[in-house]
């Protein structure tokens, strides 16, 4: 058992504290938000992610998992601090570590005895080394103390299974002793561990979602290119997946992608290496195919509808992916608004992410159920790839659309089913000839 604290209840810290409390440790989730705490203390969880509130209210009964808004009574009571506060994106791509700064500070001030720091937020390479400095020249009495990094691989929607089978630990590590503690930590998770220099693993979490991201932008331009030689994306992806040395995993092609991670964490490296003297022109190229993926899903609506103005179109989904509420940065949000620019009516429809979007979609009508979202609308548009979309009774959906015409941005149907359907049915990179 270890005393833990974890500072940021956000996705990444209310994941890791959970996680880490399940495992027997003693942990102390710290947030500034006072509401937020106040709700938690409460045993009301303030996002949805599966699984995730089940875990932290059985460990909060168990007196594993506590919350504070005090980062002194972290600090005191803790050994190993985890810091997972935000880190947005600023104007120029780079990311805004000024909640990093000010918790290293608050951390370095209530230091008593030594310490292990972790960084868990997702940050820029070289910053465990920022933390490092901030927290010596707020130390007095020079305690001594240790940085790690630690970055994070949990998706959304799967993060609790992710949080306990991680495909790896990576650590970065300047002492044998902070390496012998985090290695105790995650014993129970018996994964590999990568252990290394800390702007080594910083690097690994940035060359991470860059690949990812870059893989999603490469299946899309293929689907691209499917749609001019009328080819079949999916049995490309399906065909390249197979190969072991490329994998089936993020080959999906769709609107592309969005979240709070990716597209943050693409502009976060590239302005990174271009600080250092390197024009990372392949990830420039992957981010912009990502932001076309939009106006080809426009023209698409166009081909089929012809004028979009005074049209009436529903849209599925709201989320920048299924199983999430979760609206940051996502593609449909986009999508909506240039529809309700082009002059469009648009009817909308997510299982749990409305009413995240209702502050941010004001002209949109927000719809009860999918059903009611499609009623005599011209067109159905699939947006996030929610199971439940996927159950929807087709027959019906016919019905009541005032024309058949479905545009699917994640190719959930088979385009041969659809058309012999009736459907004027349009995809991603397939065209089911
Ligand atoms: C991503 C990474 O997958 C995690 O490993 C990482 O820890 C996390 O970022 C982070 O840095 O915190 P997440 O943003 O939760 O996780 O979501 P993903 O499942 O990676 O999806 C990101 C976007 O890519 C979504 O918009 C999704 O629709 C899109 N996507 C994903 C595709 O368009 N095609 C695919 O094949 C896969």
């Amino acid at each position: 058992m270890q005393n833990i604290a974890v500072i940021g209840a956000g996705y990444v810290g209310l994941v890791t504290a959970a996680a880490l409390a399940e495992t027997g440790n003693r942990v102390l989730c710290v947030d500034s938000d006072t509401e937020k705490i106040r709700k938690l203390r409460k045993g009301s969880v303030p996002i949805y992610e599966p699984g995730l509130d089940k875990i932290i209210l059985k460990n909060k009964k168990l007196k594993r998992l506590l919350f504070s808004t005090s980062i002194k009574e972290a600090t005191v009571s803790a050994q190993i601090i985890f810091i997972c506060v935000g880190t947005p994106s600023r104007q120029d791509g780079s990311a805004d570590l000024s909640a990093v700064q000010k918790v290293s500070q608050e951390i370095a001030r209530n230091i008593r005895e030594y310490k292990v720091i972790v960084e868990k937020s997702t940050v820029p390479a070289e910053t465990g080394e920022k933390i490092k400095r901030t927290i010596e020249m707020n130390n007095p009495g020079g305690v001594s103390f240790d940085v790690v990094s630690n970055p994070e691989f949990l998706r959304e929607g799967s993060a609790m299974q992710d949080a306990f089978h991680p495909d790896r630990i990576v650590l970065g590590v300047a002492s044998e002793r902070a390496e012998k503690i985090m290695r105790q930590l995650y014993k129970p998770f018996k994964a590999p561990i990568v252990a290394t220099s800390i702007n080594t693993a910083e690097l690994i979490k940035h060359a991470c979602n860059s690949f990812l991201a870059t893989k999603i932008s490469f299946i899309n331009a293929i689907a691209n290119v499917c749609e001019k030689i009328d080819a079949d994306v999916e049995k490309v992806a399906l065909a390249m997946g197979l190969d072991t040395r490329i994998g089936k995993e993020f080959l999906r092609p769709g609107i592309g992608f969005g979240g709070s991670c990716f597209p943050k964490d693409v502009d976060a490296f590239i302005h990174l290496a271009a600080q250092k003297g390197y024009d990372f022109e392949l990830l420039k190229a992957a981010r912009k195919i990502n932001q076309e993926r939009k106006d080809v899903f426009i023209k698409k609506i166009e081909e089929a509808l012809w004028i979009i103005k005074d049209k009436t179109i529903s849209v599925l989904g709201l989320s920048f992916k299924p199983d999430t509420d979760d609206i940051r940065s996502s593609v449909a949000i986009d999508i909506v608004r240039l529809l309700l620019g082009a002059g469009a009516k648009v009817k909308v429809y997510d299982p749990k992410a409305m009413e995240r979007a209702k502050s941010l979609l004001k002209g949109a009508t927000f719809c009860d159920n999918p059903y009611e979202a499609v009623r005599k609308s011209d067109c159905m548009a699939i947006l996030t790839e929610w199971q439940e979309f996927k159950e929807l009774d087709l027959k019906k959906i016919k019905k009541i659309l005032r024309q058949p015409v479905i545009i699917d941005g994640r190719n959930m149907f088979d385009p041969q089913q659809m058309r012999a359907m009736g459907f004027v049915y349009k995809s991603i990179g397939r065209s089911g000839k």
